[in-house]
């Protein structure tokens, strides 16, 4: 950590991870979706160089990053990628801008739990950057790059959720994105007197990556069969129930599940803005359970870690909903509790937990934060 306070840097940037309270998987489907940028953040420092090279020091991780700009190939060292594919992207649009520096950053993010660190850690590199070398990109196309930086280096074909929200959270807040229009509205996180309270499995399946671009490929190929038919829906999340009804036995069935589970999970995220507004955290929580019921059982992509822990808070009047957040496979669930019952929840819980499965959870207690911002 000395290293850290010992930088001088000529910037700083702070980057959040995200929370998506409801709108799982349906971001790249078309859908609404209800993200908001959290106080668990990365800190980076940035320091221009007199020559062409780039250093990158993580406080967590050894085997630092040191590219020149015109040699930015992909690295077996996975959270390389990341930054270099911001870098590739950055140099395609501001060619020959791009000058050498130094930068270290430290997170208390957890990786591979759920909540972005990876949009945190593109978005708040991306900005600094952007910054240092004076590029006067827009939020939009720091947002986009981001995004094909973790498609063509990460190797995830990410919906533009989590990039979004990193860049254009708002405290107390959650944004009501419609990822058609890549526009959002702002809708108070109003939940009387309850806290969000996050559970790390601190499981990470191998399948995550994989998995999740073989669900955007099925819902592609869902829509494309309805499309035969019904060629005005551009977007599975558009597709009525009972049009995808029609389909059950064209369908194969897993792409059937699929599109019920967007189509539905799409009404369920408007629903929750009208909890919101009217301040009924029985019914928003109740969307949360549903939530987790089609994702575990039509989209299939929770875990039994993620399910034990929501079945464990099912009858207690003091959790208003639980559900299993981000890509799935492992990472978090989020929890809506009452105030005065986060201590005796997490204890009892995470005790249950290590019963179980032999394995400690992380509590995280979050709150609402404003997007990646130059300190
Ligand atoms: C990951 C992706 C997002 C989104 C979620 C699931 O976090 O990066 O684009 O698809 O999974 O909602």
């Amino acid at each position: 950590m000395e290293k850290f306070l010992n930088f001088l840097p000529d910037i700083e940037v702070e980057s959040p991870g995200r929370i998506n309270l409801i709108g799982e998987h349906i971001d790249y489907n078309g859908g609404f979706v209800l993200p908001a940028a959290i106080d668990k953040v990365i800190h980076f420092k940035f320091k221009k160089r007199k020559d062409n090279l780039i250093h990158v020091q993580s406080m967590a991780f050894d085997n630092p990053l040191k590219i020149e700009i015109n040699k930015l190939d992909k690295s077996p060292i996975s959270w390389h990628n990341y930054l270099i594919g911001v870098l590739y992207y950055i140099n395609l649009l501001c060619p020959d801008k791009i000058q050498g520096f130094d930068c270290v950053f430290k997170s208390n993010l957890p990786v591979g739990s759920g909540i972005s660190s990876s949009a945190a850690l593109e978005c708040g590199f991306a900005k600094g950057v952007n910054e240092l070398l004076k590029l006067n990109l827009s939020n939009q196309e720091i947002i986009s790059l981001c995004q094909r930086a973790e498609h063509d280096f990460a190797g995830t074909k990410c919906g533009i959720m989590d990039q979004y929200a990193v860049i254009n959270g708002i405290d107390n807040h959650f944004l009501l994105l419609n990822c058609q229009k890549i526009t959002h509205k702002l809708v108070p996180a109003k939940l009387l007197n309850h806290k969000i309270v996050l559970l790390n499995t601190n499981i990470s399946h191998n399948l995550s990556t994989s998995e999740y671009n073989v669900r955007t490929q099925e819902c592609q190929s869902a829509l494309d069969s309805i499309k035969l038919k019904y060629p005005e829906y551009k977007f599975l999340c558009d597709v009525p129930i009972e049009i995808i009804n029609e389909f059950k036995t064209n369908l194969p069935l897993n792409h059937y599940k699929r599109a019920v589970f967007a189509s539905e999970e799409n009404q369920r995220t408007l629903k929750a803005v009208d909890y919101l507004k009217n301040e009924d955290v029985v019914q928003l929580g109740n969307l949360l359970y549903s939530s987790h019921e089609g994702l575990r059982n039509l989209y299939e992509v929770s875990c039994k870690e993620l399910d034990f822990l929501v079945d464990f808070t099912i009858n207690n009047s003091s959790v208003k909903g639980a559900r299993m957040m981000g890509g799935g496979f492992g990472g978090c669930t989020l929890n809506i509790v009452k105030e005065d019952y986060v201590d005796l929840f997490i204890n009892d819980i995470s005790q249950a937990y290590l019963e179980k499965f032999n394995i400690k959870l992380t509590p995280h207690i979050v709150k609402t934060n404003n997007g990646a911002k130059v300190l």
